[in-house]
């Protein structure tokens, strides 16, 4: 017979949170019976909500006020919104007191909560981790839980090197290969402590990690790589031109004061082809003349990454439009926002 790498997987887990799991308010020692009481699943219910985006220590007080005030479901379902809201202030994520409130409700509305992943997350606000949660730590039902600290570990484990989101059914797939039959909340926090405890995001202890000698991410040699962040949102690329216009060999430049509305409004600027109202430059060139192409600088905005190409052009004429003329020796005082001292540090720089 030859032994499936998931058991032993699992084994190990366990026999690690047997010696290592978490005191929590909200559970019981590793191995313990699942008691009856249907205060419960209750508790399991109110600190997987309150544990969503939130910290294990940041929760532990609100939990315990909760359950002090409100031990059981019913009781909950009978609080008035205002009272539930009050008690929830400061916690975050206002949302959920509103859908904590309306689950309780409806499962007191049921006479008590449903003890199959199904049924849970078919309960008012209750997405699929919460239900898979409740299922397996309340009611020992096998369930595949998948947090962010879960995610983290067997992204590691298998070495999935897909980004997110992408990656998350590859991730989903791999921990339901893990996932045993017995122990199920057991095995779902033995999972959730070392992600957070150990399998840490930047530098993971792998030295006190009961799982290493089995992490493919590990044997690749860097597992804080993974999982892999999805790519950063692309932004346009934009090209534009800026004139560096001057007169009286090059001790002046021609500066204008942007448009109040739109990018850079109502700062002082070289004057530039409209790149920014336009999207790509117009080519537009506010005087006639023999223009030098000087290069070009780049700037990263948050909507865009920005080409802008600088020409110089020495001249008699005054240009079109308001303006002034700026001793170039001052230019550091004229208030240029970092794009434009880009552009005049290039033209500064040719003239030398
Ligand atoms: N985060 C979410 N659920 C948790 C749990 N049951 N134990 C520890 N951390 C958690």
């Amino acid at each position: 017979m030859t032994a499936s790498i998931s058991p032993t997987i699992s084994g190990i887990l366990l026999a690690w949170y047997d010696r290592n799991a978490r005191d929590l308010p909200w559970r019981l020692p590793p191995g313990s019976a699942l008691p009856e009481d249907p205060a419960w699943p209750y508790r399991v219910w109110l600190s997987e909500v309150m544990l969503q985006q939130t910290t294990v220590a940041a929760v532990k007080p609100y939990f315990a006020r909760f359950v002090e005030i409100w031990p059981r479901v019913e009781a909950l379902a009978g609080a008035s919104d205002d009272d539930v809201m009050a008690a929830w202030a400061g916690l975050g994520y206002y949302s959920r007191a509103r859908n904590l409130l309306k689950c309780a409700r409806a499962v007191a509305a049921r006479g008590g909560f449903p003890d199959t992943e199904a049924e849970l997350r078919a309960l008012p606000g209750l997405g699929d981790y919460t239900a898979a949660a409740i299922a397996a730590i309340a009611f020992g039902r096998r369930a595949v839980v998948v947090d962010a600290n879960v995610e983290r570990v067997v992204a590691r484990l298998f070495a999935i090197t897909e980004p997110l989101p992408g990656a998350r059914k590859a991730i989903r797939a791999a921990a339901a290969t893990i996932t045993p039959d017995a122990r199920a909340g057991d095995f779902a926090q033995a999972m959730m402590d070392l992600g957070s405890h150990v399998c840490t995001t930047r530098a993971p202890r792998c030295l006190l990690c009961p799982l290493a000698d089995s992490c493919a991410g590990r044997r690749e040699g860097e597992p804080e790589r993974l999982p892999v962040k999805p790519p950063k949102k692309q932004v346009p690329e934009r090209r534009g031109t800026a004139f560096w216009i001057t007169r009286a060999r090059g001790t002046q430049v021609w500066l204008v004061i942007r448009p109040a509305q739109g990018m850079l409004g109502g700062m002082r600027a070289l004057p530039d082809d409209g790149w920014s109202a336009q999207g790509d430059g117009l080519g537009k060139v506010p005087l006639a003349g023999e223009w030098r192409k000087l290069g070009a600088v780049r700037h990263g905005f948050t909507h865009a990454n920005l080409t802008l190409e600088v020409q110089a052009l020495e001249t008699l004429s005054q240009p079109r439009g308001a303006g002034q003329w700026w001793p170039v020796e001052k230019i550091g005082e004229a208030g240029l926002a970092t794009l434009f001292a880009k552009a005049a540090r290039l033209a500064l720089a040719s003239a030398d």
